[in-house]
């Protein structure tokens, strides 16, 4: 492999050119050098000349041998970023991903900072979503579960990297009979597994080769599976005036506006991403 920072670049370019478009296997090359050294795109460019050290030679040409194995430079490298925050993940956790940030800012639009909220995130996985709700709104208390308890050992470790304090409980919220009648959330966010089964044929291998399939699936029978636990969840755990929040799967936006109808919840409203594809919805708690 060539040794100067241009060289190396444009190798990663080319030896990842059938696998991912150029803009992206550039910025896994930017990754790369960021993870290194901490530079930015700019530093990046005007290091066109810098020559790497046998050591840091060695790592870029590992990485990039696992690159072309469709491996995800986040679950190399370890980490990613999500709302601006440092994020750690693994193979036990879902790679954050940006149209949730989308959902987090919803949620953070809805509730004062000022107000002393508790919020519950349903299979927070890396612990995104609770983090950076941790980080925006100082005053709420945050709880979250997931029922993989190696995901749970990731987002804490997530939590403390992060200087928030957050409530987390191993929880299999499918099998979750809450029939307590002391509501004590004012908000429940969830991004739960949604890609059925059979879109597996349609999923790029560096995700359904490396992150978890507990995290992603659900069968084709009850797609709506979780979406249907969580809202009954809901209902006994909201406070009067508490807020639902999903991300969902855009296929099925009408069905799960209907189940929440359904299950009595109000003033229900669907968004779309940036990418204008029906992604999350939110709905006030019943009445009574
Ligand atoms: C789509 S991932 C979301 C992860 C993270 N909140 C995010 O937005 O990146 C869904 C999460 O739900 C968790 N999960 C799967 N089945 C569950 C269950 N029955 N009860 C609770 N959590 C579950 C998975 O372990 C995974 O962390």
């Amino acid at each position: 492999m060539p040794s100067t920072v241009k060289d190396i670049v444009q190798t990663i370019r080319n030896e990842l050119s059938e696998i991912y478009p150029s803009h992206e296997a550039f910025q896994m090359a930017w990754l790369i050098f960021e993870h290194l050294y901490g530079w930015s795109k700019t530093d990046l460019m005007l290091h066109d000349h810098t020559k790497l050290t046998d050591s840091d030679h060695l790592f870029v040409q590992k990485t990039l041998e696992r690159l072309k194995k469709h491996e995800p430079i986040q679950y190399i490298l370890g980490e990613t970023e999500f709302f601006g925050l440092p994020i750690q993940v693994n193979p036990s956790v879902l790679i954050p991903r940006p149209e949730t940030e989308e959902l987090v800012e919803w949620v953070i639009q809805t509730t004062s900072k000022q107000r002393s909220a508790d919020i519950l995130d349903i299979g927070t996985g890396s612990g995104c979503i609770a983090i950076a709700l941790a980080k925006t709104l100082p005053n709420a208390q945050i709880h979250a579960c997931d029922i993989s308890e190696k995901a749970l050992q990731t987002a804490a470790k997530n939590a403390k990297n992060n200087q928030v304090k957050i409530n987390f409980e191993i929880k299999d919220i499918l099998n979750s009979t809450s029939t307590r009648n002391d509501p004590s959330m004012d908000i429940i966010v969830s991004n739960p597994p949604y890609v059925r089964d059979s879109e597996k044929k349609h999923i790029q291998p560096h995700v359904l080769e490396y992150e978890p399939h507990l995290a992603l699936f659900v069968k084709d029978s009850d797609p709506l599976i979780f979406y249907r636990a969580i809202a009954l969840y809901a209902k006994t755990q909201l406070k009067k005036n508490g807020n639902l929040f999903f991300e969902i799967n855009s296929a099925f936006g009408e069905e799960i506006q209907a189940l929440l109808i359904q299950n009595g919840f109000r003033n229900i409203e669907l968004r779309e991403d940036l990418s204008g594809k029906c992604r999350m919805i939110k709905a006030d708690k019943p009445l009574g």
